[in-house]
């Protein structure tokens, strides 16, 4: 039975991760006290042996994207350095790394999706620290998968998704921009495909095409049509809003300065792993249903009407 180490338990894809990948061997969850990525690599390197892991995937980062812009250091750490010790020591041990990075390692520009081997450009520290981590593994680690997504959001966790339910009940007008493009992937998207590579790992992992593959349902949408599809969709099941959907103001990214510069183009083509593992994605807008009817359900709310969010 195939030992399965977890970082990141509590974050959006490492909750998912616990369910997804349970079925599949003996699973060590750690959260940051068990282990932490932004000691030393030869610390982390001892916690590795003492669990002696078959199988790492690596869900837990520095996610704190506008914090990084004051604090590249602990982003590196964790992002790079952490990741770069995990390399090293999969590849002695003979394990197989799972690692997951992000759309802000390209500059953003145009308007095709980016495919894996474009030119990266990142243009945030947290984006420049994801790069690392990834050209760490690159170097160090054969035996690796890094599945590159964007806008990750579920049920559990705080996410873009969980903010606009809020805000919606709160006020009666809401600006969100519409000029950044891309797809919200679910958390629980991302672990279920993660399981599915690592159940064809464990088949034949002689033959396995380890490598760096984007992850992401199909379609596009703005962060705006986003809002305004999922508000459009809560008052349906529901949900007591304040503001009408419709209302909602698209603006510039420029009307909302933030201290790191988001990519304007966050598509990813996803070819590679359809292609390759016979993988079918979702359109994006059946993971947010799926989600909302997760969090809006009356058995989720313990039978309640969903009245006010957390
Ligand atoms: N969120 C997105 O929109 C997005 C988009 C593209 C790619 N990604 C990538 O997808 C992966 C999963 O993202 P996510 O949304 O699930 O992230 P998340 O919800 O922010 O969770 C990150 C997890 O990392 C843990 N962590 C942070 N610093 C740590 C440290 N020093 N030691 C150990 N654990 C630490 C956090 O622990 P605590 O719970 O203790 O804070 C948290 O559990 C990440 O690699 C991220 O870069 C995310």
């Amino acid at each position: 039975m195939a030992r399965i180490l977890i970082t990141g338990k509590n974050g959006q894809l490492g909750h998912e991760l616990q369910r997804s990948l349970a079925p599949l061997g003996e699973l060590i969850a750690t959260d940051r006290q068990e282990l932490d990525l932004s000691q030393s690599g030869e610390r982390i390197e001892q916690a590795l042996d003492r669990h002696y892991p078959d199988i790492i995937v690596n869900p837990a980062a520095y996610t704190a994207v506008d914090k990084a812009e004051s604090d590249e250091e602990t982003a590196n750490a964790v992002n790079a350095d952490a990741v770069g010790a995990i390399a090293r020591w999969a590849t002695r041990r003979g394990a197989l790394l799972v690692h997951y990075s992000t759309d802000y390692v390209f500059n953003g520009d145009g308007e095709r999706p980016w495919r894996e081997d474009d030119a990266t450009g990142p243009q945030s520290a947290y984006g420049r620290s994801k790069l690392a981590g990834e050209e760490a593994i690159r170097l160090a680690a054969p035996h690796h998968l890094i599945l590159r997504t964007s806008w990750v959001f579920g049920a559990h966790g705080a996410n873009f998704l969980k903010t606009m339910l809020k805000l919606g009940q709160e006020r009666d007008a809401l600006k969100v921009v519409d000029d950044q493009i891309g797809a919200p992937a679910p958390a629980a998207l991302i672990a279920d495909i993660t399981a599915e590579l690592i159940r064809e790992y464990l088949a034949k992992p002689a033959g396995f095409a380890f490598g760096t593959y984007h992850l992401a349902p199909r379609g596009e949408t703005s962060w705006h049509g986003y809002a305004v599809y999922l508000l459009q969709r809560a008052a349906e099941s529901g949900l007591a809003l304040k503001i009408d959907p419709a209302n909602i103001q698209g603006i510039p990214s420029s009307e909302y300065p933030l201290p790191a510069k988001r990519p304007a183009n966050s598509r990813l083509c996803c070819d590679k792993l359809q292609d390759t593992f016979g993988i079918a994605l979702p359109e994006w807008k059946s993971g947010v249903d799926q989600v909302l009817a997760q969090l809006l359900s009356p058995a989720a709310n313990s039978g309640r009407p969903p009245r006010e969010w957390p």
